[in-house]
């Protein structure tokens, strides 16, 4: 099949979070399948040169509302083993800005992201229909993923000889809400401004878009599947995902394993197996331990925690159990960034324990890979995951996890047999279970079957890209 994965970020050329590695790895995995993935996703001032170097497939002419743009396709040396080809949307006045894919330096969202989204939404669905302006190459699934492709399968919905599409949730708390009188500068039919169409609240919503028109909605676990049919993880659209229910699925994201695996990890400075483990994680404990200026403890339990630092992810649950890791003779490293009250918080909180605590602010893929390995244990208390991609790599890495029993964390770890798993978001129930692992810790056998069973678990994306091959046959028995 023709699949084109329309994505605002692919790794490792832009990745902010989860979504970044999902959407590099699927398509490679969907490509290892056998299908011819490409990747689509806006060239922003960071793949400036990358765009430059690239062949130019498509020149678009500006038409309506919409400006002149070209589809790039980066030179093949700069892909090796990406399994996909990555297609880049050039567009300079809206893609070529200083900051980030959704927000300026400052931290505010783009002036213009309704239009920069829009529009990458409408060149997507053009390239799963008879309008393709690439030459010879026509979608037979248009993949979107989150809010900022949401109108591709609306917008697919009007042409001819259409593609199917299929919406992937990664984060239904995160809509792309703009108001009504952006409609004018995005081509959307007034019919569509109705609340059987995108119209949330008197806004405009790409994600309800995405629902309403979208052939299959999946999402990337089976527990937030169900948990977004309800309130309050439903954001209002659990109405919506009812509706649509007959062809919602939950399939459960994978890892690269080229890049997540402690035996090929080119960030650590010891790589290990499941039969060298505990030396591996010995050495990397020590690395991680000066490399974060605490006291060099081997006996010390030390927690990591790699994480935005958000009322999502429960960074604020985690300070509530610092004095019990604390009081345990415990050693806690956080990495993230995020909410800025929250990272002072944390700085002061690692200020008051010198050698015990050490947060780190900002992004830092090598950290990163150390805490997965140096770690004896992981904490990912988040109050909702859809999927989660750290306690998955804490599993492979045997750094068994803490997490709350919600979406994909509550689909792959499983108390007490490969980490521990707690029932509600608070911080009596995390310092509970932080209570037996340091229990199971000082029982050196009990914790190395833990460590054990959860590195045996097969975590690629092998199975996962299957389920969503079904879900686009079944589209295209269906005759979409
Ligand atoms: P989300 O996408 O909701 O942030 P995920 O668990 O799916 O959560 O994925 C987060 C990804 O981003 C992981 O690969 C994690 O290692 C990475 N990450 C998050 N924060 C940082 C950071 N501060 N530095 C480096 N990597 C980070
Ligand atoms: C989102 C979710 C996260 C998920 C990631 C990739 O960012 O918050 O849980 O793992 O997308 O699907």
């Amino acid at each position: 099949m023709k699949i084109l994965f329309v994505t605002p970020e692919c790794a490792p050329w832009v990745k902010t979070g989860g979504l970044g590695e999902v959407s590099a790895a699927l398509p490679k995995a969907l490509g290892e399948l056998g299908h011819d993935v490409k990747v689509l996703m806006p060239a922003y001032r960071s793949l400036r040169d990358l765009s430059a170097q690239g062949e130019v497939l498509a020149d678009i002419p500006a038409q309506g509302v919409w400006p002149a743009a070209r589809v790039v396709q980066a030179a093949p040396s700069v892909q090796q083993n990406a399994g996909f080809s990555l297609w880049l949307l050039d567009c300079p006045p809206l893609y070529d800005l200083a900051g980030g894919p959704y927000q300026d330096e400052r931290g505010q969202d783009h002036a213009t992201n309704a239009v920069r989204f829009g529009w990458l939404s409408q060149v997507a669905a053009r390239l799963g229909s008879d309008l393709s302006p690439v030459p010879g190459w026509q979608a037979d699934i248009v993949h979107c993923n989150d809010w900022t492709t949401g109108l591709a399968p609306a917008y697919l919905s009007r042409l001819p000889g259409r593609a199917a599409s299929v919406m992937t949730i990664h984060n239904l708390a995160f809509q792309g809400l703009f108001p009504a009188s952006e409609a004018a500068k995005l081509d959307l039919p007034d019919e569509w401004l109705s609340v059987s169409g995108l119209e949330y609240w008197s806004q405009l919503s790409f994600m309800k878009g995405g629902l309403q028109f979208a052939d299959a909605i999946t999402t990337v676990s089976p527990t937030y599947a169900r948990e977004i049919q309800e309130e309050p993880l439903g954001f209002g659209l659990q109405g919506v995902l009812r509706d649509h229910v007959d062809h919602l699925h939950g399939i459960l994201n994978g890892i690269d394993t080229g890049v997540w695996n402690p035996d090929v990890d080119t960030f650590i400075p010891h790589r290990y197996d499941a039969s060298t483990v505990q030396a591996g994680k010995r050495a990397n404990k020590a690395a991680l331990q000066v490399r974060c200026h605490l006291n060099l403890d081997p006996q010390a339990m030390l927690f990591g925690v790699v994480s935005r630092l958000t009322a999502q992810k429960g960074s604020d649950l985690i300070m509530h159990a610092v004095p019990e890791i604390i009081a345990q003779g415990g050693q806690l490293v956080m990495l993230g960034a995020g909410d800025t009250d929250l990272e002072s918080a944390l700085r002061l909180m690692a200020q008051q324990h010198p050698g015990r605590v050490h947060v780190s602010i900002g992004f830092d893929e090598t950290l990163a890979h150390l805490i997965e390995a140096g770690a004896d244990c992981f904490l990912m208390p988040s109050r909702f995951e859809p999927c989660g991609l750290n306690q998955l790599y804490s599993l492979v890495y045997g750094t068994p996890p803490i997490v709350h029993a919600t979406g994909g964390l509550a689909d792959s770890v499983v108390d007490e047999v490969t980490g521990f798993v707690f029932k509600n978001p608070t911080a009596e129930a995390l310092i509970a279970a932080l209570r037996r692992a340091f229990g199971r810790y000082r029982d050196p056998a009990a914790w190395d079957r833990l460590i054990q069973v959860g590195m045996a678990q097969s975590l690629d994306w092998s199975g996962s890209a299957v389920r969503y091959e079904s879900v686009y046959r079944e589209l295209r028995l269906r005759g979409i």
